[in-house]
This record gives C-alpha cells, sequence and structure tokens, in this order.
C-alpha cells in the first residue's frame, strides 16, 4: 500500500519566490509542491503539501495527521520559535514527524536558535534549500519502513559486498 505523508508548512511559506530571495531561493511554493510530489513519487510516497498562515488550521492539520496516523514533514516557520501550542499538538503524533528548515536558523539571527518544536521530531533537516524537503522525504520513508517492517527502508541499504577480495571494506579496511 502506497503511504501517505503530509508536507505542511507554515506562514508566509506561501511567498516563496518573492520572499527575501536572498534567503530563501527563487522558486515558489507550487514549486516545492511540484517538487515534493516528485520526490515523494521515486520514494513511493503519495505526497500533499498544504500551507497555512494560521496558527489554528496548522493544529488541525497537525490533530488530523495524528488521528489518520500519517507522518508529517514540516516546516513551521516562524511557530518554530515560539508556538507551544503547535508544540503540544505535534506532542500528540502517532507516525514520524521531520522537522525542515529551508534556511540555517542556527546561522541566522538569535531569535531563530530555539525551536520549541525539534525535542517532539525524530529530527530536523535545515540548510538545504528545497532540497531540505528531499532529505526529509527520504528520512520519512525510511522511518516509515522501519515501522512496518523492523528494517532499513529503500535508500540506506547496506552496500552489497565488492567482487574483488582485495578491495578495502568498511569492515576490512586497508592494511588488515
Ligand atoms: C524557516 C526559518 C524560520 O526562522 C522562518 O521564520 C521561516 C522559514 C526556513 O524554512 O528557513 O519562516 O522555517
Amino acid at each position: 500500500m502506497i503511504k501517505q505523508v503530509l508536507v505542511l508548512n507554515g506562514p508566509n511559506l506561501g511567498r516563496l519566490g518573492i520572499r527575501e530571495p536572498e534567503i530563501y531561493g527563487s522558486a515558489t511554493f507550487e514549486d516545492l509542491a511540484d517538487l515534493c510530489r516528485a520526490t515523494g513519487r521515486k520514494l513511493g510516497l503519495s505526497v500533499e503539501v498544504r500551507q497555512t498562515d494560521d496558527e489554528g488550521e496548522m493544529i488541525g492539520w497537525v490533530h488530523e495527521a495524528a488521528d489518520a496516523r500519517l507522518p508529517v514533514v514540516l516546516n513551521p516557520a516562524a511557530f518554530t520559535h515560539y508556538s507551544y501550542a503547535l508544540r503540544d499538538a505535534l506532542a500528540m503524533r502517532t507516525a514520524p514527524l521531520v522537522e525542515v528548515h529551508i534556511s540555517n536558523p542556527a546561522a541566522r539571527e538569535e531569535f531563530r536558535h530555539t525551536s520549541v518544536v525539534a525535542a517532539v521530531a525524530d529530527g530536523t533537516v535545515a540548510g538545504f534549500g528545497l532540497v531540505s524537503y528531499q532529505l526529509a522525504l527520504q528520512a520519512i520513508a525510511e522511518l516509515a519502513a522501519e515501522d512496518a517492517t523492523g528494517e532499513p527502508g529503500p535508500g540506506l541499504e547496506e552496500p552489497a559486498e565488492p567482487a574483488d577480495p582485495d578491495k578495502p571494506t568498511r569492515e576490512r579496511p586497508i592494511g588488515r
């Protein structure tokens, strides 16, 4: 069965393309949504992308994801730094959660150094532009596959043994 994933985006991310392009790049929100859906297809995920400027609406979506056991990739935008209500909603999650940022908040203003949601996420990807979302979706694919089988997912399988027995490997480094 194809796994459904929500990619939720907080305030001002609908303005991508015209919003501080020197920080967030020139791609639009539609470009981001297309990229997420295309990345999902490659990973065997059905991706739905949403954006809101409204804290209550975002919290409603998080409740919906918890009730339906849907994994979430979340860019909480400015909510990241102060929304305890969003953090409390996320704490009820029933499936993987990856926090994502286009910029690297740790390298920006002091108020961006705190994430009130990071502690309730499985992990955070930040600073890679739109690639942050692709990496987050890959992490979701891994976590969802692990949940289902207890085994690593499709993206990070152990490399096959090299055919050449003299070729060094991680287990058999040069000189041993
Ligand atoms: C952001 C970083 C936040 O600090 C900021 O408020 C945003 C976008 C990012 O994706 O880099 O709106 O989450």
